[in-house]
Order: structure tokens, then C-alpha cells, then sequence
């Protein structure tokens, strides 16, 4: 923001954020709401016309009987993770999280008390989180596996194998799988498997998601939860009191906006899929820099060790910071995600103008020859 304020021309791979905004018919949703004095107070755990909304398209997307009472309407996902996380988890209990991974899900664990155990996943197996690795870090004390996919940072997907397996291993040892889907529309070669298509989702799954990147409704927040009648009643104590209810008439709009469903996506879908082999291909073209196409989301995580080492740098952290004042360009350090498989890996969000992300990787190219 600085540097463009003095006039720097930067160009950002920073900011996880979708660069569309929400369909018109949406908007036009969330004036009429306004007008017709959606403006008051809800019920904490959502609009029932929402979460009606939301059960509704859950089914008819994946053939299931998610009842509306079994879905709560959050203020964003990341309340969703925060409200749940507060209700499950005891201090001294242990939360097994994948690294990397979004930096929420540790920062949470951590400020509720709990123990942490990362699972590394690993860029030689696209990195897949990895059942076997998953399962010696489950003991007596794990009381949840968090799982995000696709993923941020990495891009990568679980299939439906893989999926299925956690889910029945939660259900033995009797843990929850907190599963953040929140890119599940934003996947490029197969197709979504989601925790709520296993058997025993009802007694183990936290299952969240939200408006904010499909929709372009980041600044909405609005999330959602899907989870058991049990688990949503605490959710409704602490969400009434922290925040009393999700913005009334940005629900009413979305109910209406996942009833109009997602012909309109389809264009975005195919532009980010073009933005994601433009920027692998091109980072693939520096030389020295390694990476693994992401399957989904709209984030890569090339491993720039070689670089860092041929240029004398002293970790990803200062490339990063080297990047921006030398070339305007913004990535993120590896380590903000938020541990050990970040070292000598930068983020980027390919949510970005395919010229942007010619011009900036076109710069990166260049101080790595300089
Ligand atoms: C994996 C993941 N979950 C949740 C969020 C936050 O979503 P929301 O805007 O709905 O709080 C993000 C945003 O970057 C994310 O990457």
C-alpha cells in the first residue's frame, strides 16, 4: 500500500482474495434485503431462509439429507474455525494440523490451549496429506484432525479414498475431522469429495465453508458450518455472544444466490484454471525454482532453495522482502504457513490479471539473473 501510494507500480501475489466481484443479480439481492428492512438482528446461528439455502444445495450437489437445523451460518469461516474450535477443544488436548497450512488453524489451537502436532505434507506426493502419516501422530489425547483441501498454501486435493479413510479413523478413535472446503469449487482437474458424503459424518465432521471466495464476498463474511444438532447449540452460545448473528440482509442475498446456482462460475473456474498453468509454467521457467501444479485453490508454493542459496539471501523471509523493495513485487514467506515446510518456499496467490502475473514473475526472473 505504501509503495504504491509513492507511486511504485507493484504488482501482488499477497492477498488471498478472488479478483471478481460478486454476481450483479447478488448485489441486487442484498439492496432489495436492505430495502425491505433485513437490518435488525437474527438468530445467531443464521437466517432459517439461509440455512435452508444451504442444505438445499449441499443435497443436490451431493446426493445428501443435510437437515437445516444441522447447518449454522457464521460471520466468515474463519469464525466458523474459531467458534468451533472453542467449543471442542480442551486445554491439553492435542489438535493434529497439516504443514503447511493456513496459519488460523495453529494460531487457534494454540489461544484455546491445545497441543499441536504438525503432519508434514511432502511436495514428492503432490503434497497429499498422507493417512499412514496421520495415523502415528493419533493418540489417546487427539481430539481433532484438521484438513484443508483444497489447500491453502499448496493447492493440493484429498480423493475420495483418502477422504473416507480419515473420516472412518475419526470415527474409531473417536476425534473430529474439522474439514475446511471453503475452495471447493475451485478445483481444476477432478472432482470435489466432500467429508459430507462419508458415512459417519454426522458424529465426527466439523464441516466449513463460506461465500467469501466463490462468491467474491470476502468483505460479506459470511460462513457456515455443517455439523451435529449437539455441537450447534453450543455454537449458538458463543456466537450470540461474540458477535450476536451473521449480517442479516448479506444472508438473505446469499440464500437467494445458492438457489440461482453456479452456471455463472464456470467462466471463472476456466480463467483461474489458465492463471494456475500460466504461473507454474512460468515460475517452472526460473531457474533453480522448483513447484508442484495445485490441483485447486489459487495458490502455488514454489521452493526457491537454490535461488536463495545461488543469491546469497539468508532465508524466504528476506526474499520476500527483497522482492518487494527491489522488484514491487508481494509474495508471502513460506514459514507464514506457519512452520518448517515453508523454509525456502514463497506463497502466491495466482488470484491475479494473467499480464500481472506475466510482469511479475517476469521481474522475479530477472533479479534471480541479475
Ligand atoms: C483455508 C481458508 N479458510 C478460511 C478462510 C477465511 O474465510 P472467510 O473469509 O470466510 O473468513 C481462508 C481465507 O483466506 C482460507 O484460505
Amino acid at each position: 500500500m505504501e509503495l504504491r501510494r509513492k507511486g511504485v507500480d507493484v504488482v501482488s501475489f499477497g492477498i488471498g482474495q478472488p479478483d471478481f466481484q460478486p454476481p450483479p443479480n447478488v448485489i441486487a439481492y442484498a439492496k432489495e434485503a436492505m430495502d425491505a428492512g433485513y437490518n435488525g438482528y437474527g438468530p445467531s446461528l443464521g437466517m432459517p431462509e439461509l440455512r435452508e439455502s444451504i442444505a438445499d444445495f449441499l443435497n443436490e450437489r451431493y446426493g445428501l439429507d443435510v437437515q437445516p437445523d444441522e447447518v449454522a451460518v457464521t460471520a466468515g469461516a474463519k469464525a466458523a474455525v474459531f467458534i468451533g474450535m472453542l467449543a471442542l477443544l480442551e486445554p491439553g488436548d492435542e489438535v493434529i494440523l497439516p504443514d503447511p497450512s493456513y496459519p488460523l488453524y495453529e494460531s487457534v489451537a494454540n489461544f484455546v490451549g491445545a497441543r499441536t502436532r504438525f503432519v508434514r505434507l511432502h511436495s514428492g506426493n503432490n503434497y497429499k496429506i498422507r493417512f499412514e502419516d496421520v495415523e502415528k501422530l493419533v493418540s489417546s489425547k487427539t481430539r481433532m484432525v484438521v484438513i484443508n483441501y483444497p489447500e491453502n498454501p499448496v493447492g493440493s486435493t484429498m480423493d475420495r479414498k483418502a477422504v473416507e479413510a480419515l473420516v472412518e479413523l475419526a470415527y474409531e478413535k473417536r476425534f473430529v475431522v474439522l474439514s475446511d472446503e471453503i475452495y471447493n469449487h475451485f478445483v481444476y482437474e477432478s472432482s470435489h469429495y466432500s467429508t459430507l458424503q462419508t458415512d459417519h459424518w454426522r458424529e465426527v465432521v466439523y464441516y466449513v465453508n463460506g461465500f467469501s471466495k466463490t462468491f467474491g464476498m470476502t468483505g460479506w463474511r459470511l460462513g457456515y458450518v455443517v455439523s451435529n444438532r449437539e455441537l450447534l447449540s453450543k455454537l449458538s452460545v458463543i456466537a450470540n455472544n461474540m458477535y450476536s448473528c451473521p449480517v442479516t440482509f448479506a444472508q438473505i442475498a446469499a440464500a437467494k444466490a445458492l438457489r440461482d446456482g453456479l452456471e455463472w462460475f464456470k467462466p471463472i473456474l476456466d480463467q483461474y484454471r489458465r492463471r494456475r498453468d500460466l504461473i507454474y509454467n512460468r515460475l517452472l521457467s526460473i531457474r533453480g525454482v522448483k513447484v508442484v501444479k495445485p490441483e485447486g485453490a489459487f495458490y502455488i508454493f514454489p521452493d526457491f532453495s537454490d535461488v536463495i542459496r545461488a543469491k546469497g539471501v539468508k532465508n524466504e523471509r528476506e526474499l520476500a522482502d527483497k522482492l518487494l523493495e527491489e522488484k514491487g513485487v508481494v509474495v508471502l514467506p513460506g514459514t507464514a504457513f506457519p512452520k518448517e515446510a515453508g523454509v525456502n518456499h514463497l506463497r502466491f496467490s495466482f488470484a491475479v490479471r494473467e499480464e500481472d502475473i506475466e510482469k511479475g514473475i517476469e521481474r522475479i526472473k530477472a533479479w534471480v539473473a541479475e
